[in-house]
């Protein structure tokens, strides 16, 4: 027997979806009389709410749950959440025996019982796939930030040979409609002005308003609601109406994170991606002509097996033809399970670190050309964080650039500045009047 937890705190790794797990988590354990706190030495129950994504990313888990453990010998009560449970299964009770439960990221509104169970003396796991059914188990929504985020979709059905997501997240699947917009009204009434629809293929989305076009424009309609974004896109799931949306909808923030992988089309062809460089280039062209100042974003792998140097300056060159706003990029990892793991050909860490290095670089060139491009404009930030210097305050732009500015305002307020100076990360800000109260009331910090 072990003494149920009265505080707790939930860690979350990887992407935006396991962020809103892990608010979801927290607001489930809170509703239980649970009270949250930010270390781990004050938590009698430590949730790690992790990711499978990349081999680093997955063992980062094991890492940090042998950390866990007390000079004195003790140790919080220990949930193994998000991908890794649920690519693990019983196997992660096997390899740490401090782990107490094993939740997958479907399963976790059973956390509560699970809890109970430790008490009770048990390890359980759970890492079923009941679709959808955790969204009908969970509090409601109460009081939020200023920028929220809203799933909406979950998993995968498109199988890129080196992508773990149809194993941990399970077949593609949309969220009705009609809880979305109770979700999303709550998440505004609660303090959030900015609501960032998430799924794996969120542009996949399909309900009774018809597609993510459908969704952003009656989520637009909500009061109080001024920004909406949406990630992670597929560019085969780019439809026309979507792309419209973007020059139609005034709240559709000009943002659109959409991941290439690759420029070469034999790689391309290998990753199972269905699209090619060039149905790519049309794609970015038609969201261009609905959106000409829109910031493109993606996501880049270098060193998929059989990537010859050919294939790495073809990737250089859909990066200059596209002039991205910013990218992610990282080094192929094998996951296990995955077809991508056991094809020859596999490119060795020297070569991939010497083409991520080359990759970033190109990008960074593109990033400041796009942040320069915005010097002298007139637009609205929302602030999100504190400054490093005393009396400032860094907001995001509508492109997702973060811009520092001198002000005392607070989180969750829009202000209107000028774009004053850029940097290939952040831009200036100069402020250009002082904020009315009533744009900052009921902003939650
Ligand atoms: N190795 C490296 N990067 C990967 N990604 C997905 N799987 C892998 C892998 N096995 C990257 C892709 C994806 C992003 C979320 O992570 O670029 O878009
Ligand atoms: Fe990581 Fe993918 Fe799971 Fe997100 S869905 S946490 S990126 S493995």
């Amino acid at each position: 027997m072990t003494d149920s937890p009265k505080t707790f705190r939930v860690k979350s790794f990887g992407c935006q979806m396991n962020a809103y797990d892990g608010e979801r988590m927290a607001e489930l354990l809170g509703a239980q009389g649970l009270t949250p706190v930010a270390d781990n030495e004050d938590a009698d129950l430590v949730v790690l709410n992790t990711c499978h994504i990349r081999e680093k990313a997955a063992e980062k888990a094991y890492s940090d749950i042998g950390r866990l453990k007390r000079e004195d010998g003790s140790r919080p009560m220990i949930a193994l959440a998000g991908c890794v449970a649920q690519a693990e299964g019983a196997e992660a009770k096997a390899r740490s025996q401090m782990i107490d439960i094993v939740v997958g990221p479907q399963a976790y509104h059973r956390l509560p019982e699970m809890v109970a169970d430790v008490s009770a003396g048990k390890r359980p796991v759970d890492t079923d796939m009941p679709a959808l059914s955790k969204f009908g188990a969970l509090p409601a929504r109460r009081k939020v930030g200023a920028s929220a985020f809203l799933t909406v979709q979950e998993g995968c059905d498109k199988f890129c040979t080196y992508c773990v997501v149809p194993y941990t997240r399970g077949a593609e699947i949309s969220r009705p409609f009609a809880d979305i917009e109770t979700e999303a009204r709550s998440l505004v009434e609660g303090g959030a002005r900015e609501i960032t629809l998430l799924g794996q293929n969120v542009n996949a989305w399909e309900g009774t308003c018809g597609g993510l076009d459908g969704l952003i424009r009656a989520i637009a309609r909500i009061d109080g609601l001024e920004r909406i974004r949406y990630t992670t896109s597929h560019p085969a799931d780019m439809s026309d109406a979507l792309i419209a949306a973007h020059g139609e909808v005034e709240k559709l923030m000009p943002y659109l994170h959409l991941p290439v992988q690759s420029g070469s089309d034999r790689i391309l062809k290998a990753m199972n991606r269905s699209h090619s460089a060039e149905s790519y280039l049309r794609t970015i062209e038609k969201v261009r002509a609905a959106r000409p100042d829109i910031a493109i974003s993606g996501d880049f792998i270098v060193g998929f097996p059989g990537e010859s140097e050919e294939d790495f300056t073809q990737t250089l060159s859909i990066i200059d033809a596209v002039g991205y706003a910013s990218a992610y990029s990282f080094k192929y990892s094998a996951r296990p399970g995955t077809p991508a793991a056991v094809m020859g050909d596999q490119i060795s860490r020297e070569i991939m670190e010497e083409r991520l290095a080359k990759l970033q670089e190109r990008i960074i060139k593109h990033q400041l050309a796009f942040n320069r491009s915005k010097v002298g404009i007139d637009t609205q930030i929302m602030i999100d964080r504190k400054g490093r210097a005393a009396g400032q305050m860094v907001g995001k732009s509508p492109w997702l650039q973060s811009v520092h500015v001198e002000t005392d305002a607070p989180i969750g307020a829009m202000l209107d500045v000028t774009l004053t100076s850029a940097g290939p990360n952040s831009l200036g800000g100069a402020l250009r009047t002082a904020p009315a109260l009533s744009s900052v009331e009921g902003v939650a910090a």
